[in-house]
């Protein structure tokens, strides 16, 4: 089975991915040469900055799969949504309408800034009170401090805690990258994500995949890509991999 992707931004003029069509096409021909079959396209929902119609992130999910036929780019795609912690997600989870991946009850969460808020353990166990599955994206933002891996230990327990693929390649720098392989090596971490905007991130997102196989084996970079991210669109949270 291929590698699944939990988060991306590959449509095409709906928040800071592509602006272009071409651009989206690139991206999604460098991520079926990598390995992945199957891409959750989730565009932003920040307040004040990205908030695209949920009803347009899903034509623009079956209009992309249109052109992946035409073009022969073996690639399947969900409509998902990376969801800010803001207003605007506490008005839509006050209501039960928190976007999720498809038709599950699993949902993608950002923080715009760190810390992670003290009380975020408590806000988990009551969404997995209410049958949601949560993942946590790119925890390697929300500061770097040893600290910090006793609060994933914890955390991971309700939700899947995930880490960029180009983090470890280098995008964000080498300090960024160090504290990233950190953190995987603690065994805290359930998915590895690329987060795509656009081609231009593919070479350091096959570096991270490649550090993932030499350094913590193939089974491992396998249960991050494959096994895992499976796991949470069906609503299991897996275990965390390595340690
Ligand atoms: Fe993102």
């Amino acid at each position: 089975m291929g590698y699944v992707d939990l988060h991306n931004h590959m449509l095409p003029g709906l928040d800071d991915g592509p602006s272009e069509i071409s651009q989206s096409l690139e991206l999604a021909s460098g991520l079926a040469r990598l390995g992945f079959e199957l891409v959750c396209c989730t565009s932003h929902q920040r307040y004040g900055l990205f908030t695209p119609d949920l009803d347009l992130v899903r034509s623009g999910v079956r209009s992309l799969k249109k052109t992946f036929e035409v073009q022969g780019i073996d690639l399947d795609l969900l409509p998902g949504a990376e969801n800010c912690y803001d207003e605007l997600f506490w008005r839509r989870a006050h209501v039960n309408e928190i976007p999720c991946y498809g038709e599950t009850k699993t949902f993608l969460v950002e923080f715009a800034s760190p810390p992670v808020p003290p009380d975020f353990g408590v806000k988990l166990f009551e969404w997995r009170k209410q049958g949601y599955t949560i993942v946590l994206a790119h925890i390697e933002r929300y500061g770097i401090d040893m600290k910090m891996l006793d609060r994933f230990r914890d955390l991971g327990q309700m939700a899947a805690l995930s880490v960029n693929l180009d983090t470890i390649g280098g995008t964000w720098g080498r300090t960024y990258a160090k504290w990233a392989k950190r953190i995987l090596s603690e065994g805290v971490v359930q998915v590895l994500t690329t987060d795509s905007h656009s081609a231009s991130t593919l070479a350091a997102t096959e570096r991270g995949m490649t550090w993932v196989d030499k350094s913590m084996g193939r089974s491992a970079l396998e249960s991050f890509l494959v096994r895992n991210p499976r796991e949470v669109l069906a609503g299991r949270l897996p275990d965390p991999v390595g340690g």
